[in-house]
């Protein structure tokens, strides 16, 4: 069976091919298809804003679309920035500069009790929706620290590692990280699904 994923990034594509590996079945990007729509995210939740993604790249396809959609969530912000975590501070910031401006507005604030989720939905051509979401819990950081990854992963620390997220080998943090988690889990429920439907 072929699915299409909803998005241009090749590594997002390698992850999902390693752990969805095992099933059989083929991924393309949207980008291998021609397909270049890039639906706004106008939902309120994680669940709302992958769903947008992965049905209206399933709609474009014709074949079934795995879509997610994530962020960070600070305590003492309210959940905040979440399903905004891309844009917060506005469009015009580079990802260091949305980290200061994560660490200045919690300058002072306790508890620094964050997390890290994000939501897998698959969605197919006969209308069945899988979802799935992993979360990752940490800490923000006093000061960034680490030169891998990307996003706020040298402020996001990891008190059972001691390390932020940007201090971590790309298999370390995907066997703790929410995309990781959540990736795990959809595999789960895809693999399911395709016993019962195969
Ligand atoms: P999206 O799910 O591709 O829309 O990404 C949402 C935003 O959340 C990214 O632009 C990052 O700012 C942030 N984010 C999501 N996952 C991670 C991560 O693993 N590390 C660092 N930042 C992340």
């Amino acid at each position: 069976m072929k699915f299409v994923l909803a998005s241009h990034n090749q590594n997002k594509l390698k992850e999902l091919r390693e752990i969805l590996g095992a099933l059989g079945i083929e991924i393309v990007l949207q980008s291998e298809l021609g397909l270049d729509l890039e639906p706004e995210e106008t939902g309120e939740t994680f669940e709302e804003n992958s769903l947008i993604k992965a049905k209206a790249v399933m709609e474009a396809s014709g074949l079934p679309a795995i879509a997610d959609d994530s962020g960070l969530c600070v305590d003492k912000l309210g959940g905040g920035p979440g399903v905004y975590s891309a844009r917060y501070g506005g469009p015009e910031l580079t990802d260091p500069q949305r980290c200061q401006l994560i660490l200045q507005t919690m300058q002072g604030q306790f508890p620094r009790t964050c997390k890290f989720v994000c939501v897998v939905t698959c969605c197919f051509p006969d209308g069945k929706v899988l979802t799935a979401r992993g979360e990752c819990p940490g800490t923000v950081a006093f000061t960034p620290m680490g030169s891998d990854g990307f996003g706020y992963d040298p402020i996001f620390f990891v008190p059972k590692l001691k390390k932020t997220f940007a201090q971590l080998s790309a298999e370390e943090k995907n066997a703790v990280s929410h995309r990781g988690n959540a990736l795990r889990a959809f595999a789960g429920e895809l693999e399911a699904y395709l016993k019962e439907n195969m």
